[in-house]
């Protein structure tokens, strides 16, 4: 097949100066609405961890559920959302993180996972790593066993990889 990490750069277009000056935003949304793309990197990522490795994807709110549903849909698996707080309709683990100005909290149903079940953690970019490290900690909080992290796109000067280690990170482009 083509080269994945092709694959997501032609997909994204970079929006400098969004959501404020002197951020470049990468939006990936020209990658989810080519069908062809679409496939390869779900299936790519599929592949990379190879045959009933998990039991369960856990996606992150919002654009990691994109990509989260499309690989548990093709490996046979369901998702688990990783919401932002106060979405959630029972009893909930909480997961907080820094931003730039604040913080922000992720949560998850306290019996999403079954104890010991595989988990593949799953988001569109990492950046700083604070969301992914949140979801991370839910995961593991919640009794999942996390398979790994995969991302679409890792942009690495915000070294959000070291903040997660010793925790492993496949990112099919790094940026
Ligand atoms: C973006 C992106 C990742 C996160 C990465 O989500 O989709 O989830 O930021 O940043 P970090 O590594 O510095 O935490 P965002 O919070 O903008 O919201 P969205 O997915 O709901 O659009
Ligand atoms: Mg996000």
């Amino acid at each position: 097949g083509r080269d994945l990490a092709a694959v997501v750069a032609g997909g994204t277009i970079d929006v400098p100066d969004f959501p404020k000056p002197g951020i470049v935003f990468k939006d990936l949304m020209p990658l989810f609405a080519d069908g062809r793309a679409f496939r390869e990197v779900v299936d790519g990522i599929v592949a990379h961890y190879g045959p009933d490795s998990f039991d369960v994807v856990a996606g992150v709110e919002a654009r990691g559920f994109v990509v989260a549903a499309a690989i548990a849909y093709a490996a046979g698996v369901g998702v688990v959302p990783v919401r932002k707080a106060g979405k959630l309709p029972r009893q909930a683990l909480s997961a907080s993180y820094e931003l730039e100005y604040g913080e922000a909290t992720l949560e998850v149903h306290e019996d999403a996972f079954i104890a010991g079940q595989r988990v593949l953690v799953v988001d569109d970019v990492l950046a700083t790593g604070g969301t992914a490290g949140a979801a991370l900690e839910l995961v593991e909080r919640g009794g999942g066993a996390v398979v790994g992290f995969t991302v679409l796109m890792e942009l690495a000067f915000l070294k959000g990889r070291e903040r997660l280690h010793p925790r492993t990170v496949h990112a099919l482009l790094t940026v």
